[in-house]
């Protein structure tokens, strides 16, 4: 079954909208398989954003989510890499459409709140570099019968 690898940046934290962005992946039928709440390492923090390593940006992105608590979490159904995207909203907030999570709540592009993997094979990198196999938890929602 298709995983996607979802981080609750230190802005969506910090601002109190952990439950409100649970809520909507949640509500909408996937199905979380692995969370944590932590502090990123500088180290895990460059690895993720390896791919923006040499744009402007990139300092001050690292230390953005060094700064402060993030969740980090694993939402598994057909189709949710790609779906996961729309619910989040394009990168810049003050472009997203509402109703996506980043149009609802933000303005600043440097604080988009949340961060979903952007391919199938981007969420396989990333869910391996910030989930250990036994942290994934393999499981039935019941109340899924009632969306297929
Ligand atoms: P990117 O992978 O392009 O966006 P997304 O998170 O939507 O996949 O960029 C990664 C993060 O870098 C983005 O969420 C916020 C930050 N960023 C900036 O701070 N300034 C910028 O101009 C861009 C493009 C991104």
């Amino acid at each position: 079954m298709e995983r996607t690898f979802l981080a609750i940046k230190p802005d969506g934290v910090q601002r109190g909208l952990v439950g409100e962005i649970i809520r909507r992946f949640e509500t909408k039928g996937f199905t979380l398989v692995g969370l944590k709440f932590m502090k990123v390492s500088k180290e895990l923090a460059e690895q993720h954003y390896d791919v923006h390593r040499e744009r402007p940006f990139f300092t001050g992105l690292v230390e953005f989510i060094i700064s402060s608590p993030v969740v980090a979490m694993v939402w598994e159904g057909e189709g949710v890499v790609a779906a996961a995207r729309k619910i989040i909203g394009a990168t810049n907030p003050l472009t997203s459409e509402p109703g996506t999570i980043r149009g609802d709540f933000g303005i600043n592009v440097g604080r988009n709140l949340i961060h979903g993997s952007d391919a199938q094979e981007t969420a396989q990198r990333e869910i391996a570099l910030w989930f250990k196999d036994e942290e994934l938890v393999a499981w039935q929602s019941h109340s899924k019968a009632w969306l297929s």
